[in-house]
């Protein structure tokens, strides 16, 4: 057990956990507006009684006749084998069984938040596990973990080991979960739960939101609503493989299960170790989704995401602009460019570095952080000479957890790569990409050497992009003893956060982004390292908002880079209008994903005007609380969110028309999370019409506009040849004083 935990005596537990007289064991735990009891009965099996909104002592007290005895909080493997368990283990003389039971409760306090730890002991063998709650009480955010220690002589064989698990009563339960691909991650599913095994996982080691998400929503009052209903949110705070199951038995009932993906993964413990699984956050909300984003939202910029509480510069990066051709003119182009439109800082991508093995496509180069004198003759000290004499800051692009085959690193070091013990290494992008096992401590140095090299070198270097472009593919460690390969996902993951935790010990004001080949990296593991993340390498600003709609549900606006790019756009070819492209970027962290020189003049003006408008609401993106309005999803014609800050006294409001309207009424959009008796002023923000709207500079009540919302015309008002069926509005809300 932790040293700084006060292990206390049943009779005597205080703060948060409250022992009803009931029978002297039930502990609640409270966040604002949740709770959670469990039956904790020394000598017994941990109960979970409720998980619910926030529920009185009185009420608590009562609870088993209410409800019901409740089910195992955390199911042991082996003595009743017939369900799904959360924890299964092989003791050293075979015994595949284990029999938990309550010994003892404690808690503690950490960083603005409260932890109690149920300890649970075997009844024969010697082994313990804490199950741990930690409460953030003013966000609303819960998360549960466990430790597992062998306080044996000999090895034990960890096969399964959740990190949380909560029984939900049958109903009209619904699953909200996300899957997806290269340029179409994020994708928002929602169906009722059926009988039997509901799996989502991951395999891929690397880049684990690129297919799938851990984070899951459950709607326990049938279909998915934003302000009505009951939900749960779960997030696993993992960067590995994850396993998400919900098992819906005979009966009705549904056990959910988060934590690693233990497939291919059992894990030898050895005598005196403790094996810590990632935290699992939940949100609980008796109004709908919304509320679950805001409670996580709120939680990710104070406790998780790095630099949570600090505004995001309006970035220029040249992926989309020159891709692999980077050269010192193009850069010094691009960096006057987004200087002149007002943005603050310039990322080189891609395609900089490789002396023997040039970077000039995907096939060589990775591991040679060199920088290609061919084509930055000034090197990287000219690019932050150029980005000063611009008035911004400068940022670089590095993949530091890879290699390929052509590169000197490889050459070098072969025996750094991950590959399957007799077998060729199976290559990646550019037929010749590696992944480097950062299960080896050597490894570890060189990925960090990467980033301090850098960060030494060039201490003007305000920016990362960390990109990782491929999965683990073959499983070998060439660095893991044959004995122990399985552990071969859980020791990377672990080895790239002993990086990652120097970095940012070194480092803490570089903004580091986390791009996987598109949204490959967002999930809450990666937050406390990172600043953001590029949630596709769709910018196709129609698809953008679906996908940014699903990223949405559990990260906060201030993370999501969102970048005008070109039309015809890259990815799909659609060709759509600058307004409304820069309307979508900038309900994100607005950035460019483009050539400033393939623009036209009208764009850049647009352009520039939009940055200048981002800058006065960015506070309001960026800290404010979203509220999704319409859904795209919802296939009404029209997707629409707002942002409002703390106090209620501005807000700002998007709104995307998504297909054409003809002799037909488009839906009104009630507006939401204002103070129904403040006045509100409206003013329209990306103007192009010729004439403004009917309402623009009018006043109305919160009250008025969230019961009835505004009339958004068709189309803009332009002249007839510039005329689109493409139509935005994005509108700015401030109270009268
Ligand atoms: C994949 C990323 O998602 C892109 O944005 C870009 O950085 C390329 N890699 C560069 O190779």
């Amino acid at each position: 057990m932790n040293c700084r935990s006060i292990t206390l005596l049943f009779a005597a537990i205080v703060s948060i956990i409250t022992v009803t007289d009931l029978a002297a064991r039930n502990v609640k735990i409270d966040t604002g507006n949740s709770s959670i009891i469990l039956d904790a009965e020394k000598g017994k099996k941990l109960r979970h009684l409720y998980y619910g909104s926030k529920i009185s002592q009185a009420d608590a007290a009562n609870i088993p006749q209410a409800l019901g005895k409740g089910n195992v909080a955390y199911p042991d493997y082996g003595m009743i084998t017939l369900s799904e368990t959360a924890i299964a283990m092989t003791q050293p003389d075979g015994n595949m069984t284990l029999d938990l039971v309550v010994d003892n409760v404690s808690t503690r306090k950490d960083n603005g938040s409260d932890i109690t730890s149920f300890i649970l002991k075997d009844t024969y063998y010697p082994i313990v596990v804490n199950v741990n709650y930690r409460t953030w009480p003013e966000e609303n955010v819960m998360e549960t973990w466990v430790e597992i220690t062998n306080n044996g002589k000999k090895n034990v064989t960890l096969t399964k080991f959740a990190s949380g698990h909560l029984p939900i009563r049958g109903g009209d339960v619904w699953l909200t979960h996300f899957y997806g691909n290269a340029k179409n991650e994020a994708r928002m599913e929602s169906s009722p739960l059926e009988h039997g095994l509901k799996v989502i996982k991951n395999r891929s080691g690397v880049r684990n939101s690129r297919y799938t998400h851990s984070e899951v929503l459950l709607s326990m009052d049938g279909k998915p609503a934003e302000d009505v209903g009951r939900v749960i949110g779960a997030a696993l705070e993992y960067n590995g493989n994850y396993l998400v199951k919900i098992d819906t038995d005979q009966s009705n009932n549904h056990y959910f299960f988060s934590g690693i993906n233990e497939e291919n993964s059992q894990y030898k413990l050895a005598p005196g170790e403790t094996f810590a699984t990632p935290p699992l956050a939940l949100a609980w909300s008796s109004n709908g989704t919304g509320e679950i984003s805001r409670s996580f939202h709120k939680w990710a910029r104070k406790y998780k995401l790095a630099n949570g509480d600090r505004e995001r510069k309006i970035l220029l990066n040249s992926w989309e602009g020159v891709y692999f051709k980077v050269n010192e003119k193009e850069m010094a182009n691009m960096m006057k460019s987004i200087s002149d439109m007002g943005g603050e800082l310039f990322v080189m991508d891609d395609g900089w570095f490789g002396v023997k093995h040039p970077r000039n496509n995907g096939s060589a180069g990775l591991g040679d952080w060199t920088v290609d004198t061919r084509k930055l003759p000034n090197g990287i000290d000219g690019l932050i000479k150029e980005a000063k004499k611009n008035g911004i800051s400068f940022g670089i692009w590095i993949e530091p957890e890879m290699t390929n085959t052509k590169s000197e690193l490889y050459e070098k070091h072969p025996e750094y790569v991950i590959k399957a013990p007799n077998r060729e290494p199976i290559t990646g992008r550019g037929k010749t990409q590696l992944v480097l096992d950062l299960a080896n401590p050597k490894v570890q140095d060189i990925v960090y050497n990467v980033v301090d090299t850098l960060l030494t070198k060039y201490p003007e270097i305000d920016y990362i992009k960390w990109d990782a472009n491929m999965d683990i593919l073959n499983h070998g460690s060439q660095y893991l003893t044959n004995d122990n390969q399985s552990h071969l996902y859980i020791e990377y993951e672990k080895g790239l956060r002993k990086v990652l935790d120097r970095i940012r010990s070194k480092y803490p004001d570089v903004t580091i982004q986390a791009c996987s080949a598109g949204g490959g990296r967002v999930n809450y593991g990666f937050l406390p390292w990172f600043d953001e993340y590029w949630v596709s390498d769709n910018t196709d600003a129609l698809q953008r908002i679906y996908l940014q709609w699903g990223i949405s549900q559990f990260f906060p606006a201030i993370g999501m880079a969102s970048h005008i790019s070109a039309s015809p756009n890259h990815q799909t070819h659609r060709i759509i209008p600058i307004k409304y492209r820069t309307d979508v970027a900038m309900s994100g962290r607005l950035g460019m994903e483009i050539q400033p020189d393939n623009m036209t003049a009208r764009e850049k003006e647009q352009t520039k005007k939009a940055i200048a408008e981002y800058k006065t609401i960015r506070p309001i993106v960026q800290f404010g609380d979203l509220y999704r309005l319409l859904s795209p999803y919802d296939d009404k014609g029209v997707a629409s969110l707002m942002y409002v800050n703390d106090n209620k006294d501005k807000a700002v409001f998007y709104w995307w028309k998504l297909r054409t309207f003809a002799n037909d009424l488009l839906p009104l959009v009630p507006m939401d999370g204002l103070d129904p008796e403040k006045i509100y002023t409206i003013r329209e923000l990306n103007r192009i019409d010729r004439k403004p709207l009917p309402f623009e500079g009018k006043s109305f009540s919160g009250r008025f506009l969230m019961e009835n919302g505004l009339e958004i015309p068709y189309n803009h008002d332009l002249p007839k040849e510039e005329q689109t069926d493409w139509s935005s509005r994005v509108l700015y809300l401030e109270t009268t004083p």
